[in-house]
Parts: C-alpha cells; sequence; structure tokens
C-alpha cells in the first residue's frame, strides 16, 4: 500500500523550513503542504490556550486539503499542543520533541543533556518531562534563548552580535556537565556553529527537525502512508504577505537551505 497525498508540515512562521529542509532530504518523492502561520508569529511567548488554538486551526486546514500526516515543525506547538491534536483529529500527528529527545538520549555519554528552546518550550518541560521518562538517571539542564528567533530573522547568523547573545545565554551549560545539547527550536540550527563555539567543542548538537524526517519516514513505511512517486513537491502556504515572507527567506534561511518551492500562496486560516 502506498500513499501520494502530501504531508502537512506546520510552523509558527519561517522556521519549520529548516525541518523540511531535512524532510526533503531523506524523502525526496514526498509532497510537502507546509503552512508558515506569518500572521501570528511568535509563539514561543504566546499562552498556551492560545497555542493550541492556533494548532488546531492549521491542522484543520491541511486535514481539509487532504494531507495524510501532519508534522508539527514547531519546537513550541510540539511542546504545548501534540496532545491536543492527537486527541482531535484521527490523522497521525508527529511533533519534534520525542524524537529529539530520543536522538540526545542516544548520543550523551555522561546522561547529561541541554536543552535551548523558546520561553513557552522551557516553561512547559516537554524536553525535560520525556527526557526523564526515558531515562529518570539524567542530569537536565534547559534553557530558553528568545533572543535566537529575531537574530536568525533578521539575517544576523555570523559575527559579533550572535556570538556574545549566545555567550550570555550559554554560559550556564557550560559551568555543567552536559555533553549534548538539543537545539529545541526550528530557528536553532541555523545558528548551529555560533552555538557550538560558545558551547565547546565536546559538546554534540542535536538538531530535533532532523532526528524527526527520520521518524516522518519510520512512520509513514509503517502505516503503508509512504509516496510512490519519483519526486516530491512543496507547496507553502503563509497566513501573511508573501513578500514578507521572502525577504526573510532570503536574508536568513536562504543561505543555509536550498529548497525547490513549487509556490507559495497567501492564505486565511479562519
Ligand atoms: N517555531 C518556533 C519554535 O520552534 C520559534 C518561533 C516562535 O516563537 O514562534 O519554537
Amino acid at each position: 500500500m502506498s500513499n501520494d497525498r502530501p504531508i502537512g508540515v506546520f510552523d509558527s512562521g519561517i522556521g519549520g523550513l529548516t525541518v523540511v529542509n531535512s524532510l526533503m532530504k531523506i524523502m525526496p518523492n514526498e509532497s510537502i503542504y507546509y503552512v508558515g502561520d506569518t500572521a501570528r508569529v511568535p509563539y514561543g511567548n504566546k499562552s498556551k490556550n492560545r497555542i493550541k488554538q492556533y494548532s488546531e486551526e492549521i491542522v484543520k486546514w491541511l486535514i481539509d486539503k487532504n494531507c495524510k500526516m501532519i508534522v508539527i515543525a514547531c519546537n513550541t506547538a510540539s511542546a504545548i499542543a501534540i496532545d491536543h491534536l492527537k486527541s482531535t483529529f484521527k490523522i497521525p500527528v508527529i511533533g519534534v520533541i520525542q524524537p529529539g529527545a530520543k536522538k540526545a538520549i542516544s548520543i550523551t555519554k555522561n546522561n547529561s543533556i541541554g536543552v535551548l528552546g523558546t520561553q513557552a518550550t522551557i516553561e512547559s518541560n516537554a524536553y525535560a518531562d520525556i527526557l526523564k521518562s526515558l531515562n529518570p538517571s539524567l542530569n537536565i539542564v534547559s534553557k530558553a534563548c528568545p533572543l535566537f528567533v529575531p537574530l536568525v530573522e533578521e539575517g544576523l547568523v555570523s559575527g559579533e552580535i550572535p556570538a556574545k547573545i549566545a555567550d550570555q545565554y550559554l554560559k550556564k551549560l557550560t559551568r555543567t556537565e552536559i555533553d549534548t545539547v538539543i537545539l529545541g527550536c526550528t530557528h536553532y540550527p541555523i545558528l548551529k556553529e555560533i552555538i557550538s563555539k560558545a558551547l565547546g567543542d565536546y559538546v554534540k548538537l542535536v538538531d530535533s527537525g532532523k532526528a524527526t524526517s527520520v521518524s516522518v519516514k519510520r512512520k509513514l513505511q509503517k502505516l503503508g502512508l509512504h509516496s510512490k512517486k519519483n519526486s516530491g513537491e512543496l507547496e507553502v502556504f503563509v497566513t501573511d504577505s508573501k513578500n514578507a515572507f521572502n525577504k526573510i527567506v532570503k536574508k536568513s534561511l536562504g543561505l543555509n537551505l536550498h529548497l525547490e518551492i513549487k509556490s507559495i500562496s497567501r492564505i486565511d486560516i479562519l
């Protein structure tokens, strides 16, 4: 059995394209509908109820567009809304938290893991809870890094300014034993070099989006939902203007991602 319908991926904005990048690398034959909620970004400082509401509205839209599976590319939405989405909809839903946590556990040599994310992700304890449920003896240090998202969106991904901010945020982690750090936000893989420099070479970084794409592939195959097409296409849907989206992609993500986007459309979710 196979299924050529698209995978529905959503994020609060543009950052989830890092997850799409990983998905398309390991499954170039799958088509993807990506919703970036650019009108309502950021989610990282919003209330739980608001994040659940926005996520539910987007998933409804993707289901109406005949998607076969939902991937929550946004760490904040994964942390806050995944249980709500799983209990509200019948469609398979995968978030980035569990795959990222599992990957980190497979890497750490001394059972000490750091977690970076938005305010909402860190306050939710979603990563720490899953990590502890998988291995109660883990030592976990979490740190919210709220300035990383605007840095990436401004294209400030190298040089003195992001390096100083990273040093400031991450000095707490460098004083600990942690040998593995989860990049628990869509934007952070873009700052990988800066973050790695601030933490030191011996600390391994886990890209949750990358880990998630492996889980998505496995799940599609397990459910017989994988595509048999030769190549897939990426269609992007944004809730604010296409120009604003293009500008940010060019300024920041475009430097690191090489995605072929078939079409970009502006949509109204409500
Ligand atoms: N996409 C969000 C995340 O991965 C970051 C941007 C936001 O705060 O909405 O947590």
